[in-house]
């Protein structure tokens, strides 16, 4: 058997820009942010203290890169005025508990041969040790929180004690600083007002990209990660028209870049045209599906959209509110799940709703049926079930167990009536 390979080099310079932890060298289109975020930080570096600071916006708007970026120059410019600073960084969707973060923090400031142990130390020895060693650093100290809102609810010492340690006493000298990042727009209504009020002294929005800064950011990267002329003309400025349509995510404009890339080296071609970025736009598409499907949605959410399937592609039913929750109540009887209220299917609708599965249409049904919702399918029903046949961990849903998920290929008309 020949190699099933292709021959390496032919259409890829280098993968690792495209990396989740690469730090360009370069920060592109996102002058505003940074100047703002040195407004921020001005005080750091001339050893007056660091300020709060809260960063939002929606996934792959540059919030994380700016602000890896923004460190490495906060860390730079404090040692060049030799004024000594610590910048902590966290992700909290790694450490998505304040007990992981403060372990998290404390090694961070511990020598490799004295690490607090994973179990064992309470949060108030935590507490008291992160304190212990923070009063003896020399300098104020920086820390990042990205990802935030991953953390749980008792996050009121972290966001409001911590910051304020130096005015309560619980620190000597140390000024302590903490930048929050979200992309949750529900976030900051959900904070306590003090933990508000202290968090967001200075808040930084980052706004979705356009398609020209797609366009340059694509073009970057595409120098980067590509062999000179291998792009075809054009295909840089439709992967960042797609991603400017959906949500401006440069990260979601990379991916298509890259998958065109993947899918161009795959038909041993000598470009990566505009064709290898249609179908990589269905599959990044087909992707984005299943993840929803499989790890964003809730179980009750999960049993909501199937009978929302159902009643989407059989031509006799009509996927209206009062039909789901019939369905709805049957999946549940069929694999044992408690039934929710009709109020709560309907919130669950929602939430698929604004993860871009669902439409929602109000009809007046005449006199006999009132007014009621329609809730039709904005992805293929057969991506839907595709998702719902797999756990997130790839084991068998309990759908599939209790064999309520059609294969896309049979004869599923007979069989989903029997759940009407
Ligand atoms: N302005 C930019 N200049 C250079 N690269 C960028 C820029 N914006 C985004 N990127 C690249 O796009 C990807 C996504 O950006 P980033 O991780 O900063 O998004 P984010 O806003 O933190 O998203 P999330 O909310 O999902 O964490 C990264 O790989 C990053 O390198
Ligand atoms: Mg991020």
């Amino acid at each position: 058997m020949d190699s099933p390979f292709d021959e390496p080099g032919k259409i890829f310079a280098d993968k690792r820009p495209l990396d989740e932890d690469y730090t360009p060298e370069t920060i592109l289109c996102r002058e505003d942010e940074v100047s703002r975020y040195s407004e921020a930080l001005q005080d750091v570096i001339e050893g007056f203290g660091p300020n709060n600071v809260f960063i939002y916006g929606q996934t792959g708007n540059g919030k994380t890169v700016v602000t890896k970026k923004m460190m490495q120059f906060l860390r730079a410019e404090a040692a060049q005025h030799d004024v000594p600073v610590t910048i902590l960084e966290i992700n909290c969707n790694k450490d998505d508990s304040i007990f992981s973060v403060l372990i998290s923090l404390v090694n961070q400031l511990r020598p490799p041969d004295d690490q607090v142990p994973e179990q064992g130390p309470t949060k108030g020895f935590l507490w008291s040790t992160l304190y212990d060693e923070l009063d003896d650093l020399e300098g104020d100290v920086v820390v990042v929180l990205d990802e935030i809102d991953m953390l749980g609810a008792d996050n009121d010492k972290l966001l409001y004690e911590f910051p304020r340690a130096r005015k309560m006493g619980s620190l000597e000298d140390t000024r302590v600083g903490v930048i929050g990042i979200s992309n949750n727009h529900m976030f900051k209504d959900s904070l306590d007002p003090r933990v508000k009020s202290t968090l967001c002294e200075y808040e930084i929005f980052f706004s979705p990209y356009d398609a020209t800064e797609l366009t340059d950011i694509l073009q970057h990267y595409g120098d980067l990660v590509f062999r000179d002329g291998i792009i075809d003309e054009g295909v840089i400025q439709l992967c960042a028209a797609r991603a400017a349509q959906e949500q401006g995510d440069a990260r979601e404009a990379l991916d298509l870049l890259e998958t065109a890339g993947n899918i161009a080296r795959k038909h041993d071609a000598g470009q990566v045209t505009k064709a290898h970025v249609e179908e990589a736009g269905s599959r990044v598409e087909e992707q984005r599906v299943l993840t929803i499907v499989r790890e964003q949605l809730t179980s009750q959410m999960k049993l909501a959209l199937l009978a929302t399937a159902f009643l989407n592609i059989d031509d006799e039913a009509s996927p209206r509110a009062k039909n789901i929750y019939q369905v709805y109540e049957n999946i549940c009887e069929v694999c044992g799940y408690e039934p929710r209220s009709k109020r709560r299917v309907n919130d669950f609708l929602d939430s698929i709703r604004l993860y871009g599965l669902l439409e929602r249409d109000e009809r007046n049904l005449g006199r006999a049926g009132g007014r009621s919702y329609i809730h039709t399918l904005e992805v293929s029903p057969e991506l839907v079930f595709e998702g719902l046949k797999q756990d997130q961990d790839g084991s068998e849903s309990t759908l599939e167990r209790y064999d309520l998920v059609p294969d896309p290929d049979e004869a599923q008309q007979a069989r989903l009536m029997s759940y009407v």
